[in-house]
């Protein structure tokens, strides 16, 4: 498949194979890939470094509107820069884990970065966007909506390979932001009502990826 444009939005819960899937997606339709959960770590990144109080909304926004982020959109390579300083292995550490779910859930902070979403999405013919909010909020038009979902101990378990941590404490972890990300008022994470779900719980990568390609197929052929 190789659609003139096209925009897919993969959301769903940590874990749920989201970031593999969708970079595999986009290689595959010769297009761009956005990792919106990305440009909050770097957000987040941005606030530690500044020393502000995760409680202190107004701060956060101040940190966020001053901060130049540079976004990767390659698939193969999507590198993020936060002031001209490279954050590829910092925003995926324990401290900006821990404190993104506080600086996503601040509403001027979800405002700017969906406007920089959507200027993205709309410059680039063909993209595959992952997130939280992306088929509720950012792209509601997006051709192919998908939520993909697994069970928290497979979740858990793709997580801890992935950083070598601990199952158990990955899964209280997951299921800690999960609640938060869910339950927050700012765009929480819930499934489009338009979105088709996959269950990837003892799926591989491969099978996934295929089942999208032509589940893409036939909305853009049809
Ligand atoms: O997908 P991730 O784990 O890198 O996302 C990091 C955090 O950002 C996660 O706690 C949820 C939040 N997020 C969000 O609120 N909206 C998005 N579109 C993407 C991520």
């Amino acid at each position: 498949v190789r659609p003139e444009r096209c925009v897919v939005a993969v959301d769903g819960p940590s874990g749920s194979g989201k970031s593999t899937v969708s970079r595999r997606l986009a290689t595959a339709i010769d297009g761009v890939y956005l990792d919106t959960g990305a440009m909050y770590r770097a957000i987040t990144w941005a606030v530690l470094q500044a020393g502000a109080d995760l409680q202190d909304a107004d701060a956060i926004v101040k940190i966020a509107q001053e901060t130049t982020l540079s976004i990767g959109t390659d698939p193969l390579a999507p590198r993020f820069r936060v002031n001209g300083t490279d954050v590829d292995a910092a925003i995926r550490g324990p401290e900006v884990t821990g404190a993104v779910s506080a600086v996503a859930a601040v509403p001027a902070v979800r405002a700017m970065l969906v406007r920089l979403q959507r200027e993205i999405i709309s410059a680039a013919p063909r993209i595959v966007v992952e997130g939280r909010d992306i088929a509720t909020v950012v792209a509601p038009d997006a051709e192919l909506k998908v939520y993909l979902t697994a069970s928290a101990a497979a979740r858990a378990q793709r997580r801890s390979a992935e950083d070598a941590t601990d199952v158990a404490a990955t899964e209280a972890d997951l299921n800690r932001r999960d609640q938060l990300d869910s339950s927050r008022a700012a765009d929480p994470l819930r499934q489009a009502d338009d979105a088709v779900t996959v269950d990837t719980t003892g799926m591989g990568i491969d099978e996934v990826v295929a089942h999208l390609l032509s589940m893409l197929n036939s909305k853009v052929s049809s």
